[in-house]
């Protein structure tokens, strides 16, 4: 498979917080892959600006240190990694004085795209963008990219967004889920979109339920602070599984274009019913053989913070009345497994005499690890014995699939930041879509807040609380095994 780049027009990105874990973790790597692969004009330019006081060379260092160490492969191109490095640039800046501004207004060119990268916490969000224009560098053109947390509920995100909206039109704003940017997360679309198979399926005639399972096996050590003041509701439930969620459900968009896209995620969020507390698990991991509990990683003794979280939903129309989607997400699990589980509805009859098993289609798209597609269907057991059924996956593993060109899968951040400087946010989230994804998190944390809810204990590499097994078999379903 070949690979096709299509070359972005000339940029200077400026990169907030250049400094950062986000930007020598994943954006510059990133960039140094779109680089490799002849994407990045030559006239192209990267600026990090931050509070320290480094020179360019300083800065070119630190980046070509945190290339090497998460830039994979590619960073043994010393090469290539020397020619990148000319295209960077570091100015030291005061975002909430004036230390700086100048130097950067002096720097950044008017005749090219301009994309501002906001890797900074979003209490500084107001004054980047004001400085941005008191100091003439932004202009009607510019895009800004902001990160997630945007807000912790549905009050701090719309203040947040007037912000924003106080100094950029929201055709310039750019609010990142790195989950829209996953490879089989597009591809997702592609499956759903560009078939004629799953569409006349796609509905609570044939569709039973819905999982969507995010596991990871990490903790939250390092970042504990944060996290305890999350939990995985906030932290991973209200912006990628819902995303993911909205892309499964939604009606398909009149076309493969930002609004209306984002204006059918839209509809079902607004579409999305309120949770009885019944159906959600809260839980929080145990210390294992493997590191400690979740309260010595968030060093908070007596935190009632959930690092899992499972609930069912359902949405209010047409399409999928009666469908429950079940939605889980959690740290410290068995395995880092995350998929998407389409599970189709028994047959009504079966014309096998003595095949009592209950068959049924699963279409699983998977995430991570080996990204692909499966779908689970009957077919009869090979050999002689009569006519026995088997359930068998049809598998499409990308990589095997599609040969040395799946593995070359682009990290999601390169995706979106080369989405960004083409202008295209269709796989960002819209002002109102976020604030919609709130109002609909707020009620259920409230409700568990008001009640001093206690998560379930859960032992570190398991599959979560056994609360959240009952939360299914009491419908007479299961979850999928998690699987790495
Ligand atoms: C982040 C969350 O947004 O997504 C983290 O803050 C989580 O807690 C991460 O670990 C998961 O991303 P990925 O791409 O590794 O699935």
């Amino acid at each position: 498979m070949v690979s096709r780049v299509i070359p972005v027009d000339e940029f200077d990105l400026v990169i907030f917080g250049g400094t950062g874990d986000l930007a020598r973790r994943k954006i510059l790597p990133g960039l140094f892959r779109r680089f490799l692969s002849g994407q990045m004009p030559a006239g192209s330019r990267i600026i990090g600006a931050a509070r320290s006081e480094l020179e360019g060379d300083g800065y070119r260092q630190m980046i070509a240190d945190a290339v090497a160490e998460f830039g994979g492969e590619e960073s043994r191109n010393k090469k290539g990694l020397e020619a990148f490095l000319k295209q960077l640039e570091y100015v030291a800046i005061d975002a909430r004085g004036e230390g700086g501004w100048s130097d950067l207004a002096a720097i950044v060119r008017q005749d090219v795209v301009q994309a501002f990268y906001f890797s900074v916490a979003p209490s500084l969000f107001g004054d980047l963008a004001e400085r941005l224009h008191t100091n003439k560098i932004a202009n009607a053109q510019s895009r800004i990219v902001v990160e997630k947390p945007f807000g912790r509920d549905l009050e701090t995100a719309r203040e947040l967004n007037q912000t924003l909206a106080a100094h950029f039109d929201e055709s310039q704003i750019y609010r990142i889920d790195h989950y829209l940017g996953k490879e089989t997360v597009q591809n997702l679309m592609a499956v759903r979109f560009g078939n004629v198979l799953f569409e006349p399926l796609w509905n609570n005639h044939y569709v039973d339920h819905i999982q969507i399972t995010v596991a990871e096996t990490v903790g939250v050590g390092g970042r504990g602070a944060y996290y305890d003041k999350s939990g995985a509701m906030r932290d991973m439930v209200q912006n990628h599984l819902m995303q993911l969620l909205c892309l499964i459900a939604m009606e398909p968009p009149g076309q493969f274009e930002a609004d209306a896209v984002r204006d059918e995620k839209l509809k079902v969020i607004r579409a999305l019913q309120s949770i009885d507390h019944h159906h959600i698990v809260r839980g929080q991991y145990d210390a294992g053989p493997d590191g400690p509990s979740y309260r010595e990683d968030a060093e908070n003794p007596r935190s009632f913070t959930e690092s899992f979280i499972a609930m069912r939903c359902h949405i209010a129309n047409w399409r999928w009345a009666g469908v429950p989607f079940y939605l889980r997400t959690g740290k410290r699990m068995k395995a880092r497994s995350s998929e998407i589980a389409v599970v189709f509805k028994d047959l009504g009859h079966t014309i096998f005499e003595g095949d009592e098993a209950r068959h049924r289609n699963i279409l699983a798209i998977r995430l991570q690890p080996n990204e692909g597609i499966d779908l689970q269907v009957t077919i009869k057991e090979p050999g002689p014995g009569g006519m026995r059924l088997i359930d068998v996956p049809l598998d499409m593993t990308f990589a095997d699939a599609l040969g040395d060109g799946a593995e070359d899968v682009t990290d999601a951040y390169e995706r979106l930041i080369m989405d960004v400087i083409r202008g295209n946010q269709t796989l960002f989230m819209r002002g109102d879509e976020v604030e919609a994804a709130w109002a609909w998190t707020d009620p259920l944390i409230n409700s568990w807040e008001a009640r001093n809810d206690v998560p379930k204990h859960y032992d570190a590499g398991s599959a979560g609380p056994e609360d959240a097994m009952m939360l299914l078999h009491r419908d007479g379903r299961k979850w999928r095994e998690i699987k790495g």
